[in-house]
């Protein structure tokens, strides 16, 4: 077999992307109480009219509970419009727009919810909650299943509704769908707790409900992860399992993600939490949480393509179209993805540094990012312009003070 292009177009369930670039979901903190702002349709429109095949509009959740902090988007019919502005910007220059799809669970730092304690995979002690004050989490009963898959569900008609192209299912980094595949979470005794198979029963309920709703319209993608980063965690060979379930249900796309929220921030980003955020950053969650976490932080320098080695094994275990995520931010990483046999490539990061990279690849005008993976653009995120990067001058807090639709 040849080894494609990487500007060669590919094909996810019913949608043709014009390449294989794919911005991933990064929270743009660019949502003020839930309403999408002019500054977010600006942000994925230039990253659109910079090359990426699709763009991916970070946590937008699929109920109010789902939110991990107020300032994020959520899939009611009152966002419609505004997501409408983003989805038009973002086809007028050519490229497709994703919606990530998704739920915390117990991890959520709201101020309020609709339940006494917060939902997850199993009850007990919530490790989110020393930041949150909710040290106790309920594990989810039947019924409970049953309306959060139609959440999903109805969120991903609503997506299709403000004109996306795709759904990404978040079943990774320790929200709802990855506390059901992690096993230091996951401690049921019922069909959907158990080895990876069973803890991934839960996940591929709620990708059959969203194929069932949006399948035949929009491209439907999990994003995994492929090792979650610590000793109790799920591992590779867990993912390659989850993945065969999936591939399974039918999914059109997994995007290859690693590392939990709390236990293993660093390793979603494969180098170290930025200092700023322990001293500087204005939401005292987000300062409190660094701090603590930075106390059992590992020595880890970054490297290009750092999940490789595990999403490998992934890539071994089934046949569906994969997408690479972790580090990829020069031309010999992407070239490398796909002569491994990844179907895309997914950038956060390099795309935050310059969202016109994957232009300059094409053109030759650049063969590698020049993002230091110094990970300052997460404490951006609670800034008044939102999500940018530390070597650029912020975002137009105007902007982003301005509803979308508005
Ligand atoms: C500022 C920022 C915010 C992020 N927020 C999200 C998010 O909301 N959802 C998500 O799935 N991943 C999120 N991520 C993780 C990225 O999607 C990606 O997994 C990670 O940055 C590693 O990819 P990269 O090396 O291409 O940056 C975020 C990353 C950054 C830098
Ligand atoms: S702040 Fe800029 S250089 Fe640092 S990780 Fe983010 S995008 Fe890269």
């Amino acid at each position: 077999m040849s080894v494609p292009s990487p500007f060669d177009p590919f094909r996810i369930g019913p949608l043709q992307l014009r390449n294989r670039f794919i911005k991933a979901g990064a929270n743009e903190g660019m949502a003020k109480g839930g309403v999408p702002s002019k500054m977010l349709v600006e942000h994925h429109r230039s990253i659109a009219a910079g090359g990426a095949a699709m763009t991916t509009v970070a946590y937008c959740a699929v109920s109010a509970d789902g939110r991990t902090f107020v300032d994020q988007v959520q899939f009611e019919p009152g966002a419609v419009k505004h997501l409408r502005v983003l989805t038009d910007a973002v086809h007028r220059e050519g490229a497709a727009a994703c919606a990530q799809i998704t739920h915390g669970g117990a991890f959520n730092f709201l101020p309020r919810l609709s339940t006494r304690y917060p939902r997850s995979s199993s009850g007990g002690f919530n490790a989110a909650g020393v930041i949150s004050g909710r040290l106790f989490k309920v594990g989810m009963t039947p019924d409970d299943l049953e309306r959060t898959a139609n959440e999903f569900a109805n969120a991903a008609r609503l997506a299709r509704d403000a004109g996306f192209d795709a759904v990404e299912i978040h079943m990774g980094h320790g929200y709802l769908l990855s506390q059901f595949l992690s096993p230091a979470y996951n401690k049921r005794r019922d069909q959907y707790g158990g080895g990876p198979a069973g803890r991934a029963r839960f996940p591929a309920m709620v990708l059959r409900r969203v194929l069932d709703a949006v399948g035949h319209d929009l491209a439907v993608t999990c994003k995994i992860c492929v090792t979650e980063g610590f000793k109790r965690g799920a591992t590779a060979e867990d993912a390659a399992v989850v993945a065969g379930v999936l591939e399974r249900e039918g999914a059109h796309l997994l995007v290859l993600s690693g590392g939990m929220n709390v236990e293993a921030p660093w390793a979603i980003f494969g180098s170290p939490m930025p200092r700023a955020a322990t001293e500087t950053v204005q939401n005292p969650v987000i300062r409190l949480s660094t701090r603590i976490l930075r106390l059992w932080e590992p020595k880890i320098s970054f490297h290009e393509m750092y999940f490789m080695e595990h999403s490998r094994k992934v890539r071994a275990a089934v046949r569906m179209p994969l997408a690479y995520l972790g580090g990829a931010k020069s031309m010999d990483g992407v070239r490398q993805a796909m002569a491994e046999g990844f179907d895309c490539v997914v950038m956060a990061r390099a795309l935050i540094h310059d969202p016109d990279l994957i232009n300059k690849f094409r053109s030759g005008a650049a063969t590698r990012s020049g993002c230091t993976a110094c990970n300052e653009c997460v404490v951006m995120m609670y800034t008044p312009g939102g999500t940018s990067c530390v070597l650029k001058p912020p975002n137009d807090a105007e902007l982003n003070r301005t509803p979308a639709a508005a």
